[in-house]
């Protein structure tokens, strides 16, 4: 069966060298058989940005968000797919804050008992689609890490496509046969789930 694969946009720019390294991606990986969705994280609604912290999810027996707009409805969905790819480039050696307002809500999908955490996203593959105008050193490696821990706390499978000394320059790294090749190997290796 098709692997299911969303890629969550989270670059302001839609021109970007972050999309053009997704762009490469997702093109690969529907050419390996894969069904891709896309969520672009810049564009969704909310009550309020990122989690408020109420714990109302906790006590709901499904893993929902409770506030009711764009951002709990988009994480709902995440667990209909096999593979969450969050495609970010670096913003203060993390990640964009768009991307951090989803990922707070990711909250709502697990449910944090004595007997442990409890979630659909447990063997489902988290992956990383990290760009970054520095080196790998100190920037997509803290990156890196802030989704492969997660993953691991989550009994979820970890991959990453790390690419770095992309240009500031807006969509330039379309232009990268390198880097392009990088990121459709990553999203061959999503598609095909080794
Ligand atoms: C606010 C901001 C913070 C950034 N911080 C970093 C950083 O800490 N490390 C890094 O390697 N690049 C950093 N960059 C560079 C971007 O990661 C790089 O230009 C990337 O290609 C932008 O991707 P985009 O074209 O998809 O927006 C930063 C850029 C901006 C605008």
């Amino acid at each position: 069966m098709a692997r299911k694969i969303v890629f969550i946009h989270g670059s302001p720019r839609p021109k970007g060298n972050t999309r053009a390294a997704a762009g490469a991606a997702m093109r690969a990986a529907t050419a390996t058989g894969a069904a891709v969705a896309e969520i672009d994280a810049c564009r969704l609604d909310f009550r309020a940005p990122g989690c408020i912290g109420c714990h109302k999810c906790q006590a709901r027996p499904d893993y929902a968000c409770a506030m009711e707009d764009g951002l709990a409805k988009a994480v709902a969905g995440l667990p209909e797919h096999d593979v969450i790819v969050m495609c970010t480039p670096v913003y203060w050696m993390s990640w964009t804050a768009q991307i951090k307002m989803l990922l707070d809500r990711m909250y709502s999908l697990c449910k944090f008992t004595p007997d442990g955490i409890s979630s659909p996203l447990r063997g489902r593959t988290l992956a990383l689609l990290g760009v970054g105008g520095g080196p790998v050193e100190d920037n997509l490696d803290l990156l890196e890490r802030q989704w492969r821990v997660p993953a691991e706390l989550l009994e979820a499978r970890f991959d990453s496509c790390l690419i770095p000394f992309a240009s500031y320059e807006p969509g330039v790294l379309a232009q990268d046969a390198a880097a392009m090749a990088k990121a459709a190997d990553f999203g061959r290796r999503l598609a095909a789930g080794s």
